[in-house]
């Protein structure tokens, strides 16, 4: 399923917060989204995921959703989102509870994302025994467990430590080589977005508009940090950044 975003705006009472947001989102890749504090990221996903209507514009999809898709627009949030009394089994089980499968199809793919996610071994733990990037896999293992069309991801790993986002950034890859699916994935960190971005859009300061979309080109499996080709991409886009944040910042100083 491809989602395509015309002319898109939004205002919360007086307050513009997004304008003129055009925007197509191919499926099977991952779109980055950037920008400063406060621009309308969290926003633009939320009317995505239809929590909210745009004030203005459309937002199309076209195309079908994949089979076994149980839930065409999921998110994935930086707190995770679990509930603490259920095991991370059950934590994925909620997400097919609705649905009215029959018992060996629950079971076979709760199976499978716990493997995918590398959780098979943690089934019967509780959130409070396991690290935050293991929270994380349990949380993106329930989003993965409804097949959605498109993954909705708000700054996924902005909770976590340097070191776990890296190993997280890793499985997210491992994930998508696995089997491609459509992200739109909310990030602060310009690493983040290099690494799995197939697309990074840049918005400008509030009301954020696109400032610069950038396509990369090198596959998913052959990103490495010190890739000329995307270091030059991240020096780029933290050029465009941080006009915007050093202009939002002056804007909230001068009121
Ligand atoms: N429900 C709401 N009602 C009123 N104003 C809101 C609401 N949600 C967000 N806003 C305002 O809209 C603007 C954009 O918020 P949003 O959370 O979309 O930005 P963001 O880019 O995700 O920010 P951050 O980088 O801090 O996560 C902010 O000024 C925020 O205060
Ligand atoms: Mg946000």
């Amino acid at each position: 399923m491809e989602l395509s975003l015309v002319g898109v705006g939004h205002s919360y009472d007086r307050t513009d917060v997004l304008s003129d947001i055009t925007l197509d989102i191919p499926g099977g890749r991952i779109l980055c989204i950037v920008g400063p504090s406060g621009c309308g990221k969290s926003t633009l996903l939320r009317l995505i995921g239809g929590l909210e209507r745009p004030s203005r514009g459309q937002i199309l999809q076209t195309g079908r959703v994949p089979e076994g898709c149980l839930n065409p627009l999921t998110y994935v949030f930086q707190d995770f989102a679990l509930l603490p009394w259920r095991t991370v089994e059950g934590n994925v089980r909620l997400a097919l509870e609705d649905h009215r499968l029959p018992k060996g199809e629950t079971d076979r793919i709760v199976t499978d994302v716990l493997s995918r996610t590398r959780l098979s071994d943690f089934r019967t733990a509780l959130p409070r025994q396991l690290s935050g990037g293991m929270k994380q896999r349990v949380a993106i293992a329930r989003a993965l467990a409804v097949n959605p069309a498109v993954m909705l991801m708000d700054e996924p790993l902005s909770a976590l430590d340097a070191q776990t986002r890296e190993l997280l950034m890793d499985d997210l890859v491992a994930l998508w080589l696995r089997a491609p699916f459509t992200a739109v994935y909310v990030t602060h960190n310009l690493t983040e977005a290099v690494r799995l971005g197939h697309r990074i859009v840049v918005l400008s300061r509030r009301p954020g508009r696109i400032a610069e979309v950038v396509d990369i080109k090198t596959d998913l499996a052959e990103r490495r940090a010190d890739d000329p080709d995307l270091v030059r991409h991240q020096s780029h886009l933290w050029d465009v950044m941080r006009d915007e944040a050093r202009a939002a910042d002056q804007e909230l100083i001068n009121g």
